[in-house]
């Protein structure tokens, strides 16, 4: 599986440029395709879920034609889709899936729609019995009331009147509306039990309208098409940041100092989910806008716990509940029980990963509780939901952090991580590589004390393997076996000392036997791969100093400063005899030598994460300097560069 390591974050500040709304992106799609004329699309949201609506309307014989960009022109087909017969793959795709669903049950054709597994999971129920009362043939392929579905020509009832669920999902409701001028007839649409999520209503309603079809509305209860009522191309239309997307970047200012400021959205937003913005107020952010664009910046005395009703904002809501880690007391994020539904069952998954971290959360069938606590580093899934992955990046600030599966923020936002990390500023690390012996340790140690840094001895992990492993009997060379007793190392680094399972470990990882044992799982990838995180969870505010083999090429390659630190071997060799004999220990400086030079080879020339002097790490030769000229150097250098 894919991950991406997140140091822990010290700030945030800047100013990120919105990619477009999905939610508009798709409607504008759709109804551009129903259209008559041609209509030029600008800031269209580049991403999974935009992508599957325009390969399905390419299925269906629109013209679609990129301009570049994020321009793309459509042609539009007068509701009548050229293509008559189809079957469509619509990914996870639901702000695809379910207006194409009405639509192509409207419009007179046979199509089989179909998804991957989740999307067969998420119910669509509601919105077929809404498209047969007005005639529609539709038939299930799988479960009754999911995905795949098959679609045959309707026989549109004159004059109908139609009832949908408003309490499951928005889109039902969203994509009848959408589909109703295909049928040329007055139709109105009565919601039954409360209408979640609103605010998705209106996007709906104004994008129609600028395609020039009036929707009456009567409360949020009845709705009504008039006959006649048909699309007609605006000829260009711009489509609004995304405001769900904003949602994460006013957070990371709320928690990081700010100010963050997003283009693309603000006041004058057809979207709900600028209201996330009022909700962080809140917590105690200081928010501003304009027209098109809002910003925050972090309360002097930190965020507050809120009790929110959220169904006004259902996806930016998701966000409040990673910043709750950040606030005082507890939060609790109320009528949300369309998470239920989404792209995984988000209040199980959000509680399940925020527990991870260390949080105590509670979870109903419609609301979430936090209550933060000590938090600590944790690899989170992301159940293939993006906004999964983009709220848990909040988390970095109060600890680094792994996300598996990063690019599932494809769906809506492909560049998250870029924009993510273009605002934020990172713990920054000292990387010191270099043989065994070239006094690599102590020069990094009094860096790291010297400039209040944590100091990471990434040699002492591969000493604590081999000393683990040999205590439980696992054969060195063993790759699974070693790999293994590596993930469930249970070591704490204090002060002066190191405890393995429980007990001081002092001077027993020196041991030569012990030395060359490390050099020999080094060597080993599994082994390799099972101790990285556990170095980059070192990567804390507010730095660190790590020495080793492969700090600067794979542990930390984004390493504020990177060292190459060396000696001659023969000076090596003498230092490490000194130590020896000072700590009583027999020893003899050819035999020193010897083993010091094949340790060299092995570090080396291993095929994984192999010692060498990275093309941007400055050279130190300690050859004929003392510790204190070397910790001074580098000291130079860290000003030169933090
Ligand atoms: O730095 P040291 O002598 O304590 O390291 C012990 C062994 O671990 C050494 O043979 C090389 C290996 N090592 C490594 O492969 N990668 C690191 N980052 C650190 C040490």
């Amino acid at each position: 599986m894919e991950f991406l390591d997140l140091p822990q974050l010290l700030s945030a500040a800047g100013t990120v440029r919105l990619p477009g709304s999905k939610s508009i992106s798709n409607r504008v799609l759709l109804l551009a395709a129903l259209a008559e004329g041609e209509t030029e699309v600008c800031d269209l949201l580049a991403s999974d879920d935009t992508g599957r609506m325009i390969d399905a309307l390419r299925v269906l014989g629109v013209g679609v034609t990129h301009l570049g960009g994020e321009s793309w022109s459509i042609k539009g087909c007068g509701g009548k889709f050229p293509v008559k017969q189809a079957e469509l793959f619509l990914g996870n795709a639901g702000t695809a899936f379910r207006p194409l669903t009405a639509a192509l049950a409207l419009a007179g054709g046979d199509y089989v729609l179909k998804g991957v597994p989740r999307m067969h999971e998420r119910p669509i129920g509601d919105l077929v019995d809404g498209l047969r009362q007005l005639g529609a043939d539709v038939a299930y392929l799988g479960n009754d009331g999911f995905p795949p579905l098959h679609l045959k020509p309707a026989r549109i009832q004159p004059d109908g009147a139609v009832s949908v669920r408003g309490d499951v999902s928005s889109q039902f409701l969203t994509g009848l509306l959408m589909a109703l001028p295909i049928t040329g007839q007055t139709i109105t649409v009565n919601v039954v039990g409360e209408l979640i999520s609103r605010p998705y209503i209106e996007i709906t309603l104004a994008i129609m309208a600028r395609f020039g079809v009036v929707v009456e509305r009567e409360a949020w209860q009845r709705f009504t098409v008039v006959a006649g009522s048909r699309y007609v191309s605006p000829g260009t239309i711009h489509v609004e940041g995304d405001a769900s997307s904003a949602s994460y970047f006013l957070a990371l200012g709320a928690i990081g100092g700010g100010p963050v400021r997003v283009d693309g959205v603000g006041r004058d937003s057809i979207q709900g989910d600028v209201k996330f913005a009022d909700a962080l107020a809140k917590m105690g952010a200081e928010i501003e806008m304009g027209p098109n664009w809002m910003s925050a910046r972090a309360p002097k005395n930190g965020l507050l716990a809120v009790d929110l009703d959220c169904n006004a904002i259902p996806d930016a809501a998701m966000t409040l509940a990673t910043a709750a880690l950040f606030a005082k007391g507890t939060t609790t994020l109320r009528n949300i029980a369309s998470w239920r539904v989404k792209e995984t069952d988000r209040i199980a998954a959000m509680a399940t990963e925020l527990r991870k971290l260390g949080a105590v959360v509670e979870e109903g069938g419609d609301f979430i509780r936090i209550s933060p606590s000590t938090v600590k580093p944790s690899a989170i899934d992301t159940y293939d939901d993006h906004r999964m992955a983009m709220c848990f990046s909040l988390a970095a600030f109060a600890t680094p952090l792994r996300i598996n599966d990063p690019k599932c923020v494809a769906k809506t936002f492909p560049d998250y991580f870029e924009r993510f990390a273009a605002v934020t500023q990172a713990a920054p690390v000292i990387a010191i590589d270099g043989p065994s012996a070239s006094g690599k340790g102590t020069v990094a140690a009094r860096v790291a004390s010297a400039l209040g840094f944590g100091y990471l001895d990434s040699g002492a992990l591969y000493r604590l393997t081999a000393l683990a492993a040999q205590q439980a009997g696992v054969d060195w060379a063993d790759e699974a076996g070693v790999a293994a007793v590596a993930a469930a190392l249970d070591v704490e680094f204090l002060e002066n000392d190191i405890q393995l399972d429980g007990q001081w470990v002092g001077d027993a990882i020196r041991h030569e036997n012990i030395s060359a044992g490390a050099s020999r799982v080094a060597a080993l990838p599994a082994v390799r791969a099972t101790l990285l995180f556990r170095q980059r969870a070192f990567n804390k505010a507010p730095g660190l100093v790590g020495d080793g083999r492969d700090m600067a090429s794979v542990v930390f390659p984004h390493a504020r400063l990177k060292v190459f630190l060396t000696a001659s071997p023969e000076v090596r060799a003498q230092r490490r005899y000194k130590q020896l004999i000072e700590k009583g220990l027999s020893a003899n400086l050819g035999d020193l030598l010897l083993e010091l030079q094949q340790r060299d080879a092995r570090d080396s020339r291993r095929s994984v994460a192999p010692l060498r002097q990275e093309a941007d790490a400055k050279l130190l030769d300690t050859t004929d300097l003392t510790i204190e000229a070397a910790v001074n150097q580098v000291l130079v250098w860290s000003k030169e560069v933090m």
